[in-house]
């Protein structure tokens, strides 16, 4: 597809320059390590491979979180998205969950999605945790807003963090109901439940970086559905 580029630099979201979030590794409850780390607009397309098995799957609403992530990745692929950016866990190589925001301004940053693949060793939880601490630590800002699309997302953050309820705004998700992590909050949340290790040991980090190797799709729907979740 040719690109008409005057108007494709209309087209395109204006961006700021956001800090880089240094990459972590995480022992997990089954001692196995995951590597998080930020990814890049090039990597999307590796990404969509993970998430599109999701749209399908409706337990514990991986369909709309999967969709929305699915627009949301495209989005700042496609330079349509303003300053977004994009946290990985990878296991030996390979995808278990993603997590992404971007900056609405300087001082407010907007949770988007957290997603799992594998399950039951709170990949999620600790992802979640990586991208509050992308915001305040890295990014610099004052105060997260977030909003849940589902129960397991409301006890994880809402009731984990004891985020405080917003009423005087609507989160970018559709008008959610939006909810704030400040400042202060994080740093009294953090040492029950930021965790990980810097610098992540080479090994761990060139197989990371080598490749995101995704599941196949029934390996992906196995882990997401083939478990008794709530
Ligand atoms: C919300 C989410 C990111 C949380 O991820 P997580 O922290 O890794 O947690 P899991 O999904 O693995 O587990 C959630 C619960 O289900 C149970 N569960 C699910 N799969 C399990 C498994 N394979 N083995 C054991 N328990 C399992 C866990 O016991 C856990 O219960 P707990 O809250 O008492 O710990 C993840 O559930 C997810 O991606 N959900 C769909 C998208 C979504 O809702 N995103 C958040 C939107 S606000």
């Amino acid at each position: 597809m040719g690109l008409d580029m005057e108007l494709e630099a209309v087209l395109r979201a204006p961006e700021v320059y956001q800090a880089p979030y240094p990459s972590k590794v995480i022992t997990l409850a089954n001692g196995k390590k995951m590597v998080v780390r930020e990814v890049s607009r090039e990597d999307v397309p590796m990404l969509l491979e993970g998430v599109r098995p999701t749209l399908m799957i409706d337990r514990d609403y991986y369909d709309i979180v999967g969709a929305r992530l699915y627009a949301e990745l495209l989005g700042w692929y496609r330079y349509r998205v303003r300053n977004e950016y994009c946290i990985i866990g990878q296991i030996d190589g390979i995808l278990v969950g993603i997590v992404n925001g971007r900056m609405m301004n300087a001082d407010i940053g907007i949770s988007l999605h957290t997603l799992a693949i594998d399950r039951g060793l709170r990949v999620g939880a600790h992802l979640f945790a990586a991208k509050m601490e992308h915001h305040i630590e890295y990014l610099g800002q004052k105060e997260v807003w977030i909003t849940a699309e589902s129960p397991i997302g409301f006890r994880r953050w809402m009731i984990e963090y004891g985020l405080e309820k917003q009423t005087d705004v609507q989160h970018e998700l559709g008008g959610a109901t939006s909810y704030r992590l400040s400042r202060e909050l994080y740093f009294a949340s953090k040492p029950r439940l930021v965790v990980g290790d810097r610098p992540v040991p080479k090994e761990y980090l060139d197989v990371a970086m080598q490749e995101i190797i995704v599941a196949d799709e029934e390996t992906i729907t196995e882990k997401i559905s083939g478990v008794t979740g709530r």
